[in-house]
C-alpha cells in the first residue's frame, strides 16, 4: 500500500486542532517525505545564516517548532552544541528526542506566551514553522522576547506563506518600533524536489551584543 502523502495539504491548515492532528499523523513519515523525497533545504540554509551572523558554537539556541528534529540535526552538524527545542506535537517531539541533537525538549504553543524568562537564549531558529495554521507572524514578538538583546533569530519560511503578507508586515512593524533589525534575507530553495522556494530571514534583536 502506498504511503499517505501530507505535503499536498500542508498549506490548507487553519486551526490549532487541525495542525496538531496533522503532525501527530504525519510524524512517522515526515522525515522521509520532507527530508529525503523533497530534499528539504531550509535546515541547512538556516544553520548557515546563524553561522554567518557570528553566532558561536556554544551559544544557547531555542529551535521553536523543532518538529522531528531535522532543523536541530542541521544545527548540530553546523557545530552547535546547546540546542533546546519546543513544538506543539508530542509525536514530533519524541522523534526530535531520538536525534540526540537537543538538550531540553518541551511542548509549547508558540501562538501563546512561552514559560521562558526574557533573554534566556542567545539565538532562536524557526524553520518551516511560520505558516498557515501553524505559528502566526505576530508570534515573532514572543520568539524575540526569549532571545537576549543583540541576539539572533533566524526564520525559514515557504513562499506561499511569505506571499500571504503577514510576515513581511510583521517584519516591517518590528523594525519600525525598534524591537529588531532585519540583518539578512535571502530567497532560495525550500523544498526543491516539490518546486517550492522560500526565504531565510535573520533578525538581530535590538540592544547590546
Ligand atoms: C514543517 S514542520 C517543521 C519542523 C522542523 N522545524 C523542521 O524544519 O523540520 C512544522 C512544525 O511546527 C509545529 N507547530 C505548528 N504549529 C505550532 C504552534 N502553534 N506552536 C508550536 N509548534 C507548532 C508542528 O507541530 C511541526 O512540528
Amino acid at each position: 500500500m502506498a504511503t499517505e502523502k501530507f505535503l499536498p495539504t500542508a498549506y490548507g491548515l487553519e486551526t490549532k486542532a487541525e495542525t496538531l492532528a496533522y503532525y501527530e499523523a504525519w510524524a512517522a513519515t515526515y522525515d522521509t517525505e520532507i527530508g529525503d523525497e523533497n530534499r528539504y533545504a531550509q535546515p541547512e540554509r538556516c544553520t548557515h545564516a546563524l553561522v554567518t551572523s557570528g553566532v558561536g558554537p556554544g551559544v544557547r539556541i531555542l529551535d521553536v517548532g523543532c518538529g522531528s528534529g531535522l532543523s536541530g540535526v542541521a544545527l548540530a552538524r553546523g557545530g552547535y552544541s546547546s540546542i533546546d527545542g519546543c513544538d506543539l506535537s508530542p509525536a514530533m517531539l519524541a522523534l526530535a528526542g531520538d536525534t540526540g541533537a537537543y538538550g531540553h525538549l518541551f511542548e509549547a504553543d508558540l501562538n501563546e506566551d512561552l514559560d521562558i524568562a526574557d533573554g534566556a537564549y542567545g539565538a532562536a531558529t524557526a524553520v518551516g514553522v511560520f505558516s498557515f495554521g501553524h505559528i502566526r507572524a505576530d508570534a515573532l514578538r514572543e520568539v524575540l522576547r526569549v532571545v537576549r538583546p543583540g541576539g539572533i533569530v533566524v526564520v525559514g519560511l515557504n513562499d506561499h506563506f511569505w506571499d500571504e503578507g503577514s510576515m513581511s508586515a510583521e517584519l516591517d512593524a518590528v523594525e519600525a518600533d525598534g524591537a529588531a533589525t532585519v540583518a539578512f534575507r535571502e530567497h532560495g530553495e525550500h523544498l526543491p524536489a516539490a518546486g517550492i522556494e522560500g526565504w531565510v530571514i535573520t533578525l538581530r534583536k535590538t540592544g547590546a551584543s
